[in-house]
Order: structure tokens, then C-alpha cells, then sequence
């Protein structure tokens, strides 16, 4: 065996050439790679007793893509293109081994090979529109010459992975392979050999693009299909016309054009945001004082306390994932409500073809119900969604506390109540922990993990990781009003609220923050979650807001009885309503409030600063361990637009100074809320950021 560069080896295998990748964790595309491909190639290429090449990785994945922490930095020799050239050209069959996942570049590379086998588990995909970019290095030639138009628009505009079935049957690979992969590639590249095979280069196949040439027809109908879950976002687009040029211009000018629109992407904020937040997502994982090898419990069976809007949806994320779980309730009228609205949920997603009706039985197999608290005894792991009171609260974890397992973890799905005073109700503190869903529990990627005061390192770890295994983005945060996203929420509501005294109206304030890339604004949400919610928190803290109380009052709570702060048609579409502006109306008049129009940027700035402002204090009390946590928060949770990046992120993006100096405005107008909070302050004065952008 002979080293090319220190991650990649040559080796022979009778008369064929296996080039091993070898660069850990996931084989990305580094210059040593690159290099080490380039020259193992040629190196095979020039030896006469070679007469075909395997390329194939170690470890848990073929090439899962470029470096991507080598992006935004100066180029390093040699380039992609020239390693794909020599792949592509080589005289003699080059054979990719895929297993894992074959991503972005390494999908090309495998692309630029002449044949493609991969095992059963491999999958592939060209994920690059998640970092908002396109696929660089003649994927969007490529891909579709390969397996069509209308797959390759699909494949790249989602960035979604396929499987090896999927790949087999659009003629991505060649062949799936059982036993040794690299094994099997030898056997595969030996019989090429013998066959005497013509090399086949993707870039000479016609017939796919052929059929779609004088097609206008087919991208218009996939620009309208995917409309609106790219809004906003600047890469779809550029991906979308980099395919079409693939079947409009020959080759080598396709590649120009697929140029031209990747280094515009690679130079847009709305990228250096969205690979952002790839690294901030991965670097929430980390804990400073829990180490990664810190063991976390398995979690082979759960509980959840409360079968209503949150209790039902977190179970099924655990029924998703395998994980059996029962689900306990104090009356059978509840509990039966509650696991029909997860069987509705389940035949929903059926009927939209996502699931089978078999996958239905099976999830729903794997859920318990009853009405015996007992049932909780052989659960590792206890997650207690119950009424938002805090006496309920301790009296349900004094029950765990005598019935659950020594070594179960005890978590709390409470929004705002004190973890640690919960946590207080048992004999032991340690084993408890905050694990807070967002609603729909079973969609909504975000879960906050709340730290109490005595939460063991295990506790943490086991609800780090079992968020993971549930397909979630977890991040750890301390203990506060709200922990970190609600906490922040709670500053836009109040501004949304001054906002329409002051002279916006509901409508005109939600569709500024559409427009920045919201899926709604604050009175649409509003609507959605319920005004009644607020209203009953409301109350029981004593506090009033002038608008929305006389909403409630007049029994309008929103989506569910048809209005709210706009009304809804039968299908559930807002209309802005006169007797809502009316009632605003009368309230700013009533204190004396001078109305006047207010700018879109205004609106931004008023609802927006103060989250950013919240996020400092949040930081400067430790209940966040980094500014890009609350960036993951605010992405995963509630809907910031990826390629913004976060309220922190954004922020750096303007400048602390000017958004200090702007909320001095601000105080100087409308009061001390808006005094900046001292960490900010002090990043704005010595010109440095949160996120370290
Ligand atoms: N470049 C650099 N580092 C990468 C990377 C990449 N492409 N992909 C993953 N990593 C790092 C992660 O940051 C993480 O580092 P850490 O342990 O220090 O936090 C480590 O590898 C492991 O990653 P995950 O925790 O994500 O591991 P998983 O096993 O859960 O997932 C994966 C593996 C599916 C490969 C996932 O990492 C992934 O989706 N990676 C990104 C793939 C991608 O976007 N590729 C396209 C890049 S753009 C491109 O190829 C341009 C081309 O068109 C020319
Ligand atoms: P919900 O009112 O829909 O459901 C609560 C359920 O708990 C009811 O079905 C009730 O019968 C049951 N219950 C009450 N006491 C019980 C007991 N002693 N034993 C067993 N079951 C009992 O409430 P929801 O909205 O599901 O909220 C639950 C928790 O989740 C609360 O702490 C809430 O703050 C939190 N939460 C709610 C979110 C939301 O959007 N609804 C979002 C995030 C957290």
C-alpha cells in the first residue's frame, strides 16, 4: 500500500487500483484529499499492470462532500474541477464504492467516475441548497444527464438524500453490492474489464436532457411547486437555472454558467448564514462541562405524563423513532381524546402517501395508554407534559419520585415554571431535567433542554442525546422566565402591542416580519396558538394587554373560533377586520396616543432589537453557553429565516454599533426598555461581535 497524501491510499488488488479516502469523520473533500485523488489517479493511470481504478473510503462514509470550513478562505491547490477532470478522462474504468452517504462533492466525485455501485444503506444527495449554494462543481450538468430533469430538480432544489433503491432505478449506480464493498468493487471493476466496456462519462449522455430541451413548460412547474417553501431564499433559484442550462447549452458552456451563479451564491450573506448555522447546530452539541464521552442513559422505554396538544406529540416522536412509550393520563376520556388526535395526526401523513398504513399500526403499536401512574416504573426515561400550574407540577414528580426507576431521568416540558422548584418536589434533583418541545411537538425540530440547578451530568447528556435520536436539534440552556426563545418572544410581543397603538395596524406589522422571512408575524401567531393562552397567563401574573384582553373578552381567541386578531374564512385564510382597527382605534385614542404611519424598517427595528438586547442579557447571565445557541434556537423554534442566520448573527451582520446606537434612539423616545444591555454595549464599543462573524 502506498500513501498519496496522508488521507488517501493507493493499493492493489490484482490488476486492480483501490484508492482509499481516508480523512475522518466524514471524508470531506480537503485539499490533501483532492491532491491525494489527482495524483493516486494519475499514479494508477501511468502503471501499465493497473487496469482499473476502485475509489472507495474508510470509516462510516464515502465522501460526504467539500470542506465546507474551507469556504469563504483562499482557494487551495488543486482545484475540484481539475480532480474531476482527471477522474473523468482517465483512460482506464474508474469505479466509485459508495457506503454511507454520498453528499455534495462526493456525490460528484462519484458522478465523475465511470461506474457507480453502492451497498443497500447507501444514500445520496446534493445538499448543497441547505448551505445556500448550488452544486459547484458540474452537479447541476451532471446530475440531470444522469437521472433527468425532474429528478435532479428535485433532488437538488430539496437537497434531500435518496436511497440506494432510488439511485439503482434512476440509474445513479450501477449496481447495489452485498458483503465487502470493496470487494465487490474490485469483482465489479475486474468484469468491466473483461467485458471490455466502453468508458461512459456522464457528460457525453444526451437522451435525459434531450427530452426536456424546448421544455419551458417543466421548470415552470417546478418553480411553482416549490414556491413557497423557498420564499425567501436566494439559492433555489440559482440551482433551478443552472439546470436549465444544462438543457440548454452544451456542456462545457453549461459548466460556465453553473460557474457564474455558484460564486455569486458563495459570496451572498444569505449562504455565509446558512453554513453559519450548520456549524452553530453541530457546536450546540457541545457542553463544556459534560464531555462528549460523558455516558448518557439508554433509553429503551418512555413515559409521558398528559396526553393533551404536547403530551400526545412528544410521544410520537419516540414511536417514530422505535422507542416504545406509554402515555399516562388521569381519566380515560382524556387519554382517549388525546391518543385519537396522535392516530388522526398518524392517518393524515398516511393519506398524503408519507406513511403506510402499516407504518400507522406500527407507530401506533409501539404507544401505550393508560390511566395508571404506576405504568411509569419501568420507564428510563419520564416527561411530564400536565397543566402549566406548579402544584400539579411537584405533585406529579413527588409521584415519580416513588414510582420511577432509581435511575430514570424525570423531565419537565414546563414553558415557564422553575425546573429547579419542580425538581425540589422529589428526593432527587439530580435526576431532573427540563426538556422543552415546541408545538407541534412531533413537527418542530427545536428542543430546549433546561439545566437545573442540581441536573447531574448523565441527565444532561441522556436528554442531549436522546433529543438526537428523536430527530431533533437540541440545545442546553439554564433557568429563567421562558429560558432562552420564549424569553426573547416575550420583548417582540410587548413592541408588537406598542406597535398598533402607536399607529401600525395587526396586519401591517406581520406582514413586515413575512416579509424578512418569517413564516408568520406575531398577531398571526397569536391567532394560531390561541389568545386565550396569553390571556389566562395574563391574569394569573396580574398583567394586562389593552388590545388583546378586549379580544378575549369579546370571546375572540384566535384560529379556533374563527377570529381573532383578523377573521377567518371557513378554510382558514385571515382577512385584516374593521372592527379590530375600530377597537385599536379607540384604545390608542383612549391614551391619548397620537397615531402616525410607521416605516417597514421601523417595524423591524422596534420588534427585533429588543430581542437581540434580551439575547445579550440572556448571555451575560450564562443561560445561554454561546451566541449562536440562541441563533439554533430562534431557527429551529420559531421560525427565523435560516439565511438570516439568527437574531445574533443579524445582528453582527449590522453592527453592534449601529444597532446600539439606534436603540439609544429608541430609550431616548420611548423609555428605559430599550436601555442597552451592558455585554452589547461594550461589543459595540470595541467594535466586536457576539458570534465572532
Ligand atoms: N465539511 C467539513 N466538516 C464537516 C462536513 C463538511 N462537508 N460535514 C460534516 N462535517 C463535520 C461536522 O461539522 C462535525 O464536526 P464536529 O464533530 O467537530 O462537530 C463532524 O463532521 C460530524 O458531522 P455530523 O455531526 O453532522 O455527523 P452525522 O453523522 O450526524 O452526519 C453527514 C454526517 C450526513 C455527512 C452530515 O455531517 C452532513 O450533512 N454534512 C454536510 C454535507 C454537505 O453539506 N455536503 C456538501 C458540501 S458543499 C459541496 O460539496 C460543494 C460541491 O458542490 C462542490
Ligand atoms: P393541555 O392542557 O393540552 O394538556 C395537559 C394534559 O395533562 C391534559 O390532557 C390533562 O388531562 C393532563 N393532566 C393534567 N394533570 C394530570 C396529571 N396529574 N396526570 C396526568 N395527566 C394530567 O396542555 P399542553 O398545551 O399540552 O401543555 C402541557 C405542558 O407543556 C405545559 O407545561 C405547557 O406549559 C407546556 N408547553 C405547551 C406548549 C404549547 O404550545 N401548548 C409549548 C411548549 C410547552
Amino acid at each position: 500500500m502506498t500513501a498519496i497524501t496522508e488521507v488517501v491510499d493507493l493499493d492493489r488488488r490484482g490488476c486492480i487500483a483501490v484508492l482509499t479516502v481516508n480523512n475522518p469523520p466524514v471524508n470531506a473533500l480537503g485539499a490533501g484529499v483532492r491532491k491525494g485523488l489527482r495524483d493516486g489517479i494519475a499514479a494508477a493511470a501511468g502503471d501499465a499492470s493497473v487496469s482499473a481504478i476502485v475509489i472507495a473510503c474508510a470509516g462510516r462514509t464515502f465522501i460526504a462532500g467539500a470542506d465546507i470550513t474551507e469556504f469563504g478562505k483562499p482557494p487551495k491547490e488543486p482545484g475540484f474541477h481539475e480532480v474531476l477532470d482527471g477522474i473523468e478522462s482517465c483512460a482506464k474504468p474508474v469505479i466509485a464504492a459508495v457506503h454511507g452517504t454520498a453528499l455534495g462533492g462526493g456525490l460528484e466525485t462519484a458522478m465523475a467516475c465511470h461506474d457507480r455501485v453502492g451497498v443497500k444503506a447507501a444514500r445520496f444527495g446534493r445538499p448543497e441548497v441547505k448551505l445556500g449554494l448550488l452544486p459547484g462543481a458540474g452537479g447541476t450538468q451532471r446530475l440531470p444527464r444522469v437521472v433527468g430533469v425532474e429528478k435532479a430538480l428535485q433532488m437538488i432544489v430539496s437537497g434531500e438524500m435518496i436511497g440506494a433503491d432510488d439511485a439503482l432505478a434512476h440509474g445513479l449506480i450501477d449496481a447495489i453490492v452485498a458483503g465487502d464493498l470493496t470487494a465487490a468493487a474490485v469483482t465489479f471493476a475486474e468484469r468491466v474489464v473483461d467485458e471490455k466496456r466502453p468508458l461512459r462519462k456522464i457528460r457525453d449522455i444526451e437522451d435525459k436532457i434531450a427530452a426536456a430541451r424546448g421544455k419551458p413548460e417543466i421548470f415552470a412547474a417546478f418553480r411553482k411547486s416549490v414556491a413557497r417553501q423557498t420564499r425567501g431564499f436566494k439559492a433555489p433559484e440559482h440551482c433551478i437555472r443552472a439546470i436549465e442550462a444544462s438543457v440548454n447549452l452544451p456542456f462545457p458552456q453549461g459548466l460556465q454558467r453553473e460557474r457564474e451563479l455558484s460564486a455569486e451564491l458563495m459570496a451572498s450573506p444569505e449562504s455565509k448564514a446558512q453554513r453559519y448555522i450548520f456549524f452553530a447546530e453541530r457546536e450546540a452539541a457541545k457542553i463544556p462541562d459534560v464531555p462528549a464521552d460523558t455516558p448518557a442513559k439508554e433509553i429503551r422505554k418512555a413515559a409521558v405524563i398528559g396526553a393533551g396538544t404536547m403530551g400526545g406529540g412528544i410521544a410520537m416522536n419516540f414511536a417514530n423513532a422505535g422507542i416504545p412509550v406509554t402515555v399516562i393520563e388521569v381519566a380515560k376520556e382524556a387519554l382517549d381524546r388525546g391518543l385519537g388526535v396522535v392516530r388522526k395526526n398518524y392517518e393524515n401523513t398516511a393519506a398524503k402517501g408519507r406513511l403506510t398504513a402499516q407504518d400507522v399500526e406500527t407507530r401506533m403499536g409501539l404507544i401505550t395508554g393508560t390511566t395508571d401512574f404506576a405504568a411509569v416504573a419501568d420507564a428510563d426515561l419520564i416527561i411530564e407534559a400536565v397543566f402549566e400550574e406548579m402544584p400539579i407540577k411537584k405533585e406529579v414528580f413527588a409521584r415519580l419520585d416513588t414510582l420511577a426507576k432509581p435511575d430514570a431521568v424525570l423531565a419537565t416540558n414546563t414553558s415557564t415554571l422553575d425546573v429547579n422548584e419542580i425538581a425540589s418536589a422529589t428526593r432527587r434533583p439530580e435526576s431532573v431535567i427540563g426538556t422543552h418541545f415546541f408545538s407541534p411537538a412531533n413537527v418542530m425540530r427545536l428542543l430546549e433542554n433546561v439545566r437545573g440547578a442540581k441536573s447531574s451530568k448523565t441527565a444532561i447528556a441522556t436528554a442531549m442525546a436522546v433529543g438526537r435520536k428523536i430527530g431533533k436539534v437540541p440545545v442546553l440552556v439554564g433557568v429563567c422566565h421562558g429560558f432562552v426563545g420564549n424569553r426573547m418572544l416575550h420583548q417582540r410581543g410587548r413592541e408588537a402591542e406598542k406597535l398598533i397603538l402607536e399607529g401600525a395596524l395587526p396586519h401591517q406589522v406581520d406582514k413586515a416580519l413575512y416579509d424578512f422571512g418569517f413564516p408568520m408575524g406575531p398577531f398571526a401567531m397569536g391567532d394560531l396558538a390561541g389568545l386565550d393562552v396569553s390571556w389566562r397567563i395574563r391574569k394569573g401574573r396580574g398583567e394586562k394587554s389593552a388590545v388583546a384582553d378586549r379580544l378575549c373578552e369579546m370571546g375572540r381567541f384566535g384560529q379556533k373560533t374563527g377570529a381573532g386578531f383578523y377573521t377567518y374564512s371557513a378554510d382558514r385564510t385571515p382577512s385584516p377586520d374593521p372592527e379590530v382597527e375600530k377597537i385599536i382605534l379607540e384604545v390608542s385614542g383612549r391614551m391619548g396616543i397620537k397615531r402616525r404611519a410607521i416605516s417597514v424598517d421601523e417595524i423591524v427595528q422596534r420588534l427585533l432589537y429588543p430581542m437581540v438586547n434580551e439575547g445579550a442579557k440572556i448571555l451575560e447571565e450564562k443561560i445561554a453557553i454561546r451566541a449562536s445557541d440562541i441563533d439554533v434556537i430562534w431557527v429551529y423554534g420559531y421560525g427565523w429565516p435560516v439565511y438570516r442566520g439568527g437574531p445574533m448573527f443579524w445582528a453582527d451582520s449590522i453592527g453592534l454599533k449601529v444597532l446600539r446606537d439606534r436603540m439609544l434612539d429608541f430609550q431616548r423616545e420611548h423609555g428605559d426598555q430599550w436601555k442597552p444591555a451592558p455585554l452589547l454595549d461594550r461589543l459595540a464599543d470595541q467594535g466586536k461581535t457576539f458570534t465572532g462573524q
